[in-house]
């Protein structure tokens, strides 16, 4: 039972100083789903589950009755939007609703579609890098090129003009802030009022990328309402380049942090960039305190009774670091059977978008240590790098010199 009374732990839980994974989840996984204490916007704090050990988490990803809706009444919400907004379209919606809109975008993103992007994608990465490298040492990598790439691939491929991504990337990042909400709403107002007039730009005239396609498929046909194609493009903007950027920024700070790492994933032409992309996800588990949920009525989990309307906290980055399925979990291993890693989710919200982050990563990885075989952090310790109250793990920078 969710005792209000009882003693808790505060969470999201700080990362240490070297921003691994929060030592707190191990001695957490030792017992069933813990009661914790979240903020929760309108009202100063909740209690909530925290699912900790593997097997729970994947059940609770995968249970119907755990529902993801945050405009159900009471509802969990890790990040405060305009009150009457669906915020985060298919992403926070429940079967039907969510398979009808995430229908319309899938086959955008398939393994098959992404494969195709390649050779454009290889073009962007080289030009960032030309830019990149005429700039004054030591620089930051984060600005020039993390940032831009997953960026621009996103913009480019929904139809945003790439000279508005740098708008988008402070409007996403206000929105999603903590700190000050009358801001984060009036930014994520102002995005979502800039992807209206282009969404009817693009019915009137359309072009060949998503939001064209929305339009004529879906919102001529009187499939798909105006607000919510806003909502599906504003998610694949947000979702595309936030998670990404920090990844890609994360896997580099790796290499360049263990020199027999990056021989070993730089060999033989890279040979294992694609396994050590996987484990790094699983390492840094950046999607570390979105993923909440609402229990749709009494039920058990993990060896615990849950109530209807319990709110339930899912921890991506205690399953990645369940020593039960990754033995010696807390350094990166590119020869580990990552298979099953959670950092794409599981069940019916498995990232859409894991074809086309892993190509990108894969190629940044790739590209960068073989045009910069020299270089090398800018600074002699990491630990003031680390982005702090934060959904996503990343970087606030990353200085680099070659
Ligand atoms: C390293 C990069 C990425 C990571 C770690 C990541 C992680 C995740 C995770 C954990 C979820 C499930 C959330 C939940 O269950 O509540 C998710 C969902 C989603 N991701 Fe990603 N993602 C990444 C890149 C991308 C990209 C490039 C796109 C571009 C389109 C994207 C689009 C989406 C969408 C649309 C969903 C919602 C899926 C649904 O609700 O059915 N993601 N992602």
């Amino acid at each position: 039972m969710l005792d209000e009374a009882q003693q808790v732990l505060d969470w999201p839980f700080p990362r240490p100083s070297n921003g691994h994974v929060p030592h707190i989840l191990a001695e957490l996984r030792e017992a069933p789903p813990c009661v914790i204490r979240i903020p929760a916007g309108a009202v100063p704090s909740r209690r909530a589950w925290l699912v900790t050990r593997y097997p729970d988490v994947t059940q609770a990803l995968k249970d119907p009755r755990l529902s993801v809706d945050e405009t159900l009444p009471g509802a969990p919400v890790r990040i405060q939007l305009p009150p009457g907004e669906k915020p985060s379209s298919f992403l926070r919606a429940d079967d039907p609703e969510h398979d009808r809109l995430r229908g319309m975008v899938v086959s955008e993103f398939t393994a098959r579609r992404v494969r195709t992007m390649g050779p454009a994608i290889e073009r962007l990465i080289n030009e960032l890098l030309d830019d990149f490298e005429s700039k004054p040492r030591p620089a930051d990598l984060q600005d020039a090129f993390t940032r831009q790439l997953p960026t621009l691939v996103i913009a480019r491929l929904v139809g945003v003009p790439d000279e508005e991504s740098p708008f988008f990337v402070e409007s996403t990042r206000v929105s999603i802030s903590q700190g000050n909400p009358q801001r984060s709403y009036a930014a994520f107002m102002t995005m979502s009022e800039r992807l209206r007039e282009l969404a009817a730009e693009r019915a009137a005239d359309p072009k060949d990328d998503v939001m064209s396609r929305l339009a004529v498929n879906y919102m001529a046909k009187g499939e798909l309402t105006m607000d919510e194609l806003v909502a599906l493009v504003r998610l694949l903007l947000i979702a595309g380049h936030e998670t990404t950027t920090n990844q890609i920024a994360l896997n580099v700070l790796s290499m360049l942090l263990d020199d027999e790492l990056r021989d070993a994933v730089m060999a033989n032409d890279g040979a294992l960039i694609p396994q050590f992309v996987e484990e790094a996800l699983r390492f840094w588990s950046i999607s570390q305190d979105g993923i909440l949920r609402m229990a749709l009525e009494d039920m058990e989990l993990g060896g615990v009774q849950m109530k209807k309307g319990d709110a339930v906290v899912i921890s991506i980055p205690s399953a990645n670091h369940d020593e039960s399925k990754f033995p010696d979990p807390g350094h990166i291993d590119v020869h580990r059977d990552t298979h099953g890693h959670m950092q794409w989710g599981n069940g019916p919200h498995y990232c859409t978008g894991a074809p086309l982050a892993r190509l990108e990563m894969q190629l940044a990885v790739k590209i960068l240590f073989q045009r910069f075989p020299t270089l090398k952090l800018a600074i002699d310790k990491p630990d003031g790098l680390f982005r702090r109250e934060t959904v996503f793990h990343g970087v606030y920078e990353l200085p680099v010199t070659w």
